[in-house]
């Protein structure tokens, strides 16, 4: 297997952010807390790397249930049925790690590593618990402005998602998601309302995460409890307008706002050199960068408008749509990278297993987690190049990192030599792209600053933080919080703008 040669050093501009990246719904808790409602989330169970988490569901005449949510492949409730709460389950969202109680002693351990940038989400339905109020609830908004003001007690910017999967669940069981147009204004209305609120806090923002997990996993990406290929197709439709209309917003409420695309990138590569497996992996290439050639490309990708007519796919559209997708595409383009896949149309030894590489084959020059996520020490190079070239907009890396089952040692330490290692070749890679090879690039902040629920699998063993937090799959354990070896070694890295990465 290839190790990484690290014979050049480099370092990266005194304003680059450095920093780590959470959401809402893995991390903050609290969730019937300071007039909050539910959002698609706080009704998705608990699972593991070999069992799905599920949707808990109700239907008007008392009938209840559990779907589960697989990736990449159909996802639909019964008919009737609608995202609900229920009796004897356990939801990992409902006090993730608990920020909303720990938020000042978490921004003090990123303050201690150097942090000048924290990406998290707002929870939307803590702002509008129903998703479309007409007045916001004041107690939400005034957690964030703690969280905000905190973080500039110690010169950390925050980058701020607007919907990392939380759509509120009242707007899923009254329009089904965002396959309905209204969601357009109610997402613009949700906007307005924290840009203005938080003008001067908050200058970096991001409209939806990983925006193609409306074709991985509708019901995160799009609040979908019907996830046909029609309502997919609409779904990002209306994303896409959603954004547009967000970055006029933005940029009127203030000059200094930026909006920011984000995608979830993997990089693929063909198993044989059978021509027949290189377009195999132009076609999920295709897949994924229709949502990049959309909202920071301005313009819809023929091979998607020929699928459509193929598929009998109709959106629900107006020709001013077109116009705001080309006039406002996004500010930049922010992605998340972990991991790279690898595609044949041959027999393969291995398959690959992890939710980020359904279908694919396992690389036998790489390295796997416990989860089938692949160690590659070159893909952020890979994703820098294609993304630039393809865009030429500037790119920020939101997440990468590696998932792992840390243990906690009786004195209180996490010897978390694997991530040292994972890290060191991801920001060396990184490093080539933007000294090697030129590419603009805004900042990486790395998933997660502290232990999280994982979004995948519900799971906390499957950790990624430079913090350890006391908490075990079900829910048990101190909350408290532990920095593992790497938090140092990360320290010393911002320390140094990227050259000691020893
Ligand atoms: C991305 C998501 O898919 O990857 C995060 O934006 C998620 O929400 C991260 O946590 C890691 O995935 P997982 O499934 O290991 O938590």
């Amino acid at each position: 297997k290839k190790g990484k040669i690290m014979t050049k050093t480099y370092s990266m501009p005194k304003d680059f952010y450095w920093g780590g990246a959470s959401a809402a719904n893995q991390y903050e808790g609290g969730y019937n807390e300071g007039g909050k409602g539910l959002n698609a989330i706080d009704v998705l169970t608990n699972g593991s790397a070999t069992e799905p988490r599920k949707v808990t569901w109700k239907t008007n005449d008392g009938k209840t249930g559990v779907t589960p949510m697989t990736w990449g492949k159909e996802f639909k409730l019964p008919d009737g049925a609608k995202p609900a709460l229920l009796d004897n389950y356990y939801y990992p969202s409902h006090e993730g790690t608990d920020f909303y109680h720990h938020y000042k002693e978490d921004i003090k351990y990123m303050a201690e590593m150097g942090f000048n940038m924290f990406r998290l989400s707002l929870n939307w339905s803590r702002i509008l618990p129903n998703g479309d109020d007409q007045e916001p609830n004041e107690e939400g908004l005034a957690f964030y402005d703690k969280v905000f003001d905190e973080c500039a007690k110690y010169g950390i910017e925050p980058l701020v998602t607007l919907s990392h999967y939380e759509t509120p669940l009242s707007l899923i069981n009254r329009f089904g998601g965002w396959k309905d147009r209204k969601m357009i204004d109610i997402f613009v209305h949700y906007a307005d309302i924290v840009m203005n609120h938080y003008k001067g806090k908050v200058k970096y923002w991001l409209t939806f995460n990983e925006i193609n997990a409306m074709d991985m996993a509708p019901y995160m990406g799009g609040g979908l409890i019907d996830g046909s290929k029609q309502n997919r197709a609409q779904g990002a439709h209306n994303q896409f307008v959603a954004s547009s209309k967000v970055v006029k917003l933005a940029h009127e409420i203030d000059k200094n706002n930026q909006v920011g695309q984000m995608l979830a990138y993997s990089a693929y590569y063909p198993y044989t050199s059978d021509p027949a497996d290189q377009l195999l992996v132009m076609k999920a290439k295709q897949e994924m960068l229709f949502y990049s050639d959309v909202q920071t490309g301005g313009r819809y990708p023929e091979y998607r408008l020929k699928e459509y007519e193929r598929d009998g796919i109709k959106l629900d559209d107006r020709p001013e749509d077109y116009e705001l997708i080309k006039e406002y595409p996004a500010d930049f383009l922010s992605f998340s990278c972990y991991t790279s896949n690898v595609l044949t149309t041959h027999e393969a030894d291995a398959k690959a297993n992890g939710n980020m590489s359904a279908g694919g084959v396992k690389n036998p020059y790489l390295d796997y987690n416990a989860w089938g996520w692949a160690t590659d020490p070159d893909v952020l190079r890979i994703a820098l190049n294609d993304l630039w070239d393809r865009y030429h907009k500037p790119l920020f890396i939101v997440e990468n990192g590696l998932g792992w089952g840390d243990e906690l040692t009786e004195d209180h330490k996490v010897h978390d030599d694997y991530r040292i290692n994972y890290l060191r070749a991801q920001i060396k890679s990184m490093e080539e792209a933007v000294n090697e090879d030129g590419i603009p690039l805004m900042g990486y902040t790395m998933w997660s600053a502290i232990d999280l629920v994982s979004n995948g699998t519900g799971e906390m063993k499957k950790r990624y933080g430079f913090v350890y937090v006391d908490r075990d799959d079900m829910g048990n354990g101190s909350l408290k919080r532990y920095p593992k070896d790497s938090f140092n070694w990360y320290k010393k890295v911002i320390a140094s703008h990227g050259k000691d990465l020893d």
